[in-house]
């Protein structure tokens, strides 16, 4: 049979033919084969998943003029812009994404002996392709149909989030390899080790957890996750939340089914199944909604659509901070919205995000948080003393507090890190303004929140690589006599007069202060 293949091979290569001999369709052998209007299909059998271009369109109108689309599992219809075409050569422009100073990337499409060469690139992803003359069949089935969102649309508060959401979610820890026995494994593990009791209740799975559509439309989990309802009950049933997630694009970020052209329709789903909560990240939706006004409407057609099931629902917008959402993100029915890019578990990434990256304190307060990402508290990348600013800066930003370790195995120094009552106090203060830093000096940063029993909570921030000796007087942030002093992280007592403290490298002290005058003050000072 090969011996065959070769000699059939060999026969057309000696014809001088342009031909596919794994393929039945001839080639065609020219980008304009003949006058008039025609329509080229080329079908990228072999397509990396991601983006997962699987067809080029190209058409001449009876005026010649030519227009012409790449089609992705990924980005939907891609439009060719700047097309130039000669019998054996295509170029074009098209779009490009997230890649700094390069808002678009130049294409060419080759007859070659072995079909249509295809070569481009879309931010990160390279593209080089070879294809063949689709079939009618595959036209249909690779066609990419297109849904328009509906004109933006704003919402009331719910009365949900009244402070920051607390729980867990899978991604920082197993990223992909996630399953229900280890859901409810996290779950038990949650109740066993006090989380549940220190406020941590939402249980959220992150991406991976999808499979296909049924004929009817309808999202499924994916064999990981036999029956999502179940889980929703068991996780129900120990006093916990169940999270999930989703993107507006066709594709979330790790590649899975998205919600795009079935928003309403995954929205009651996901409220039939039991779910309390949906973050619902941008990914390949930003091909689609790349700019204030689509995103916008994009995120607030999910909240509609969350809000239409009736069912409480906290929506968590993952967009990583663009265009302002913080000054939109509560009006399209979001309690929480993502500030930044994804967090790592070291210093460097935590401290930048944490310190720079946490959102704008006006746009924060009851129904809706800044959201500077999860937690890596447990996950070993960072010094206990590094993990501790991170505990102390998601704090004092009010930021919600999503664990992102393995809980099932909560070392006793995460679980002192992650449980510490004062803390999480100061997170989920009913006041709900997020502090921000009152004094900068080198790597020195001195952080301030307002508290609603009208105390102060100061942090004294080490960002140096050396343990350091910070001072603390009541003027350097604007206060007035402090009157009362308590070391947080430790709960000790201080003499409120200490005005000079010792911070490890990249650590941090925690203090509570009443100001002098407060009824506070007068309350604690009485014997
Ligand atoms: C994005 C998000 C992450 C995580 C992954 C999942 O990167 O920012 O938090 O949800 O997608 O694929």
């Amino acid at each position: 049979m090969r011996a065959l293949k070769a000699l059939a091979a060999h026969f057309i290569a000696s014809l001088g033919l342009v031909l596919v001999a794994s393929s039945a369709a001839a080639q065609p052998l020219s980008f304009v084969p003949a006058d008039g209007p025609y329509d080229l299909a080329i079908a990228f059998r072999d397509a990396p998943a991601n983006p997962g271009i699987r067809m080029l369109e190209l058409h001449r109108a009876a005026d010649k003029t030519v227009s012409g689309k790449l089609i992705s599992d990924w980005y939907g219809n891609m439009t060719m812009d700047n097309i130039v075409v000669t019998p054996t050569l295509l170029t074009f422009d098209m779009r490009n994404i997230n890649t700094p100073g390069v808002p678009i990337r130049h294409w060419t499409a080759r007859v070659t002996a072995q079909g249509i060469a295809l070569d481009g690139g879309i931010w990160d992803s390279k593209v080089a392709l070879v294809g063949q003359q689709a079939s009618g069949a595959e036209v249909a089935a690779l066609t990419f149909h297109e849904t328009t969102l509906p004109p933006l649309t704003t919402l009331a508060s719910d009365g949900l989030a009244k402070t920051p959401p607390m729980g867990w979610s899978s991604w920082n820890k197993f990223a992909e390899k996630i399953d229900d026995t280890t859901i409810r494994a996290i779950a038990d593990a949650m109740v066993a080790t006090g989380l549940r009791d220190a406020g941590y209740r939402y249980v959220n799975i992150d991406d991976g957890w999808q499979g296909t559509r049924g004929p009817d439309g309808q999202i499924r989990p994916n064999a990981k996750f036999p029956d999502m309802k179940a889980l929703a009950d068991y996780v129900h049933a120990r006093g916990l939340k169940l999270g999930l997630y989703s993107s507006p694009g066709p594709r979330t970020c790790a590649g899975y089914e998205g919600s795009y052209g079935h928003v309403q329709q995954d929205a009651r789903t996901f409220a039939a199944w039991g779910v309390d909560y949906l973050k619902y990240d941008l990914c390949s939706g930003e091909w689609f909604y790349a700019d204030a006004d689509t995103v916008q409407r994009s995120y607030a057609e999910m909240g509609a659509a969350l809000r239409a099931t009736g069912r409480p629902i906290i929506y968590s917008l993952c967009e990583y901070g663009r265009f302002r959402v913080g000054s939109w993100g509560r009006s399209v029915g979001g309690h929480l919205w993502r500030t930044t890019g994804d967090i790592t578990d070291d210093y460097a990434t935590m401290a930048r995000i944490g310190f720079e990256k946490n959102g704008d304190p006006n746009d924060a307060g009851p129904g809706g948080w800044n959201d500077p990402d999860m937690l890596e508290v447990g996950n070993g990348g960072m010094s206990e003393d590094a993990y501790r600013t991170h505990m102390t800066l998601w704090a004092m930003s009010a930021a919600p507090l999503m664990m992102g370790h393995d809980v099932r195995a909560t070392s006793e120094s995460a679980r002192r890190l992650l449980e510490n009552r004062g803390v999480i106090a100061i997170d989920q203060d009913a006041r709900g303004v997020q502090g921000k830093a009152l004094h900068k000096d080198g790597a020195a940063e001195i952080w301030l929140k307002p508290l609603a029993t009208g105390a102060y909570a100061i942090a004294l921030f080490n960002r140096g690589e050396a343990p350091a000796t910070m001072a603390l007087t009541p003027d350097t942030i604007g206060l007035p006599k402090i009157g009362a002093l308590r070391d947080v992280w430790s709960g000790a007592t201080l003499d409120p007069k200490v005005t000079r403290f010792a911070v490890p490298a990249h650590g941090v002290v925690l203090l509570e202060a009443f100001a002098i005058g407060s009824a506070h003050t007068r309350q604690r000072a009485a014997p």
